[in-house]
């Protein structure tokens, strides 16, 4: 089975930026942990900061793989082409976020990507990832 996670704008700088909010742990000593918890699945990772550059990849593997597990960033809440790109793959993606967008500003509170993924996992940290991935290779 393989999994590809996407990040979109920012989350580069997880572990550096409103560590109050993301936490203080880089994504990259997450994935390790992640990647030794599920050592029969191939879990893949990509970040971009770039619109074109996240439906590129989402082009790329959404025709082959087994999951998509997402945080598109600020993106999920303006990007009508991100949100074309999910519906016009075949791999399921479930959107994640770090933190719980809908006790935030309410500009937040909207996604333009949801309604065309699987689900939607919001508010656990960094193991919305795990939770998402979980669903993605038992649900
Ligand atoms: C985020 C929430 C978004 O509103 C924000 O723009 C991010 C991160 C999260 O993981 O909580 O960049 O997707």
């Amino acid at each position: 089975m393989t999994i590809q996670i996407i990040n979109g704008p920012n989350l580069n700088l997880l572990g550096v930026r409103e560590k109050s909010i993301y936490g203080d742990s880089s994504f990259e000593t997450y994935l390790e942990e992640i990647r030794k918890r599920y050592t029969n699945i191939t879990i893949n990772y990509y970040q971009s900061n770039v619109e074109g550059e996240i439906i590129n990849k989402l082009h790329e593997v959404g025709f082959s793989i087994d999951g998509i597990v997402m945080n598109a960033g600020a993106y999920t809440h303006t990007s009508v082409a991100i949100a074309d790109a999910i519906a016009a793959i075949k791999t399921p993606v479930i959107e994640v976020h770090i933190s719980n967008v809908y006790k935030r500003e309410e500009f937040r509170h909207k996604s333009l990507l949801a309604a065309s993924c699987k689900g939607v996992i919001a508010g656990f940290g960094m193991d919305s990832y795990r939770l998402a991935i979980e669903n993605l290779v038992n649900g």
